[in-house]
């Protein structure tokens, strides 16, 4: 009745923007990511607790966070088909939360792969991705490590919308991902408040969509012929595509900073120079830079000299694993 998952975080490299279902998280387009290692978010679920408790990052967790997590551990109740009893939830997580990083994704990947195993459920990549996009949209494309590709579906009940692995993270083992932490805060407005706002009065809502969904096979053949620099120009383009439809809500949505600018700008400069180097963004002012081994370096210091505080180097990343050594 207990079990410890650790999951890594993902990148989206073609973005998911908007729901057509807030409950069950349904997205309006496919999406494709990369997922991101060393970094990563362990968590233990014990059924059978004495009452429910969720610990997150060292905290109680408590309102929309703690009742997002049980609802989760609800429906593993429902696939397990008997009285669990109460359960108990610690999750730890190696780098910074909500700051544009998708911490939620490996988070709910690491809980439903758990929550499945602790309730005694076979392992099913299908099952557990579909649980994770209950807690965080997101969080499908973390079961499974290197390029996933989550499908949009067509049905109502959801069972068609999961992630599924394109390629494995040794496919294109000298891909690197750079991450560039120009700010810690929290972001103003969380990616679910923004993307309801833009669905709802973005005018530009419903060509992101043609286009986003147009870019997941372009990705995918990209992806499979290794070709660097014309998935960098995919990747920044959609990253601009998702922001700007952002930017055309109302109220306006800006996630970008003068210091996001700034790096964006630094980097053409760089690849004029010859450097092979482009960003993606998600919802919060820190970009990730795309490269290759040759260049990470390179990647970093460029980051540094456009303000960043700290610097994340990443390798595509695994599955989420099942652990022998628990939280608690
Ligand atoms: O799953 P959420 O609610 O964390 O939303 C993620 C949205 C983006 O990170 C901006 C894009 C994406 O596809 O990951």
């Amino acid at each position: 009745m207990k079990a410890t998952v650790r999951a890594h975080p993902n990148i989206a490299l073609v973005k998911y923007w908007g729901k057509r279902d807030e409950a069950l998280i349904l997205p309006h387009q496919s999406s494709l990511s990369l997922t991101l290692a060393p970094i990563h978010v362990t968590t233990t679920v014990e059924f059978g607790a004495p009452s429910d408790t969720v610990e997150l990052h060292g905290h109680a967790a408590r309102g929309s966070e703690r009742d997002r997590v049980l609802r989760l551990l609800d429906a593993v109740r429902v696939q397990a088909g008997r009285d669990l009893g109460p359960a108990k939830v610690v999750s730890r997580g190696d780098f910074p939360m909500a700051a544009g990083l998708a911490s939620s994704a490996a988070g709910f990947a690491a809980l439903a792969v758990a929550g499945r195993a602790a309730a005694g459920l076979p392992q099913d990549t299908r099952a557990s991705s579909i649980l994770a996009r209950r807690g965080s949209g997101s969080a499908c494309r973390s079961v499974q490590g290197g390029f996933c590709e989550w499908m949009r579906g067509e049905r109502e009940d959801g069972e068609d919308s999961y992630a599924v692995q394109r390629f494995d993270a040794g496919h294109w083992a000298d891909l690197r991902m750079v991450v560039a932490i120009l700010d810690r805060g929290e972001k103003e407005v969380k990616s679910r408040d923004g993307m309801k706002n833009t669905v709802e009065t973005s005018p530009y809502y419903p060509a992101w969509v043609k286009d986003a969904e147009a870019e997941v096979p372009r990705a995918r053949e990209l992806i499979a012929k290794k070709d660097l620099e014309a998935l960098g120009e995919l990747c920044e383009r959609n990253a601009w595509r998702m922001h700007s439809t952002s930017l055309a809500a109302d109220p306006p949505l800006c996630y970008l900073n003068s210091a996001t600018l700034g790096l964006i700008q630094h980097l053409r400069e760089q690849r004029k120079k010859g450097v092979p180097v482009w960003f993606t963004l998600d919802a919060g002012p820190n970009p990730v830079l795309l490269t290759d081994a040759a260049h990470e370096v390179a990647a970093e210091a460029l980051a540094r000299a456009c303000g960043a505080v700290d610097v994340v180097r990443c390798v595509p990343g695994g599955d989420a694993t099942l652990l022998t050594e628990h939280l608690f």
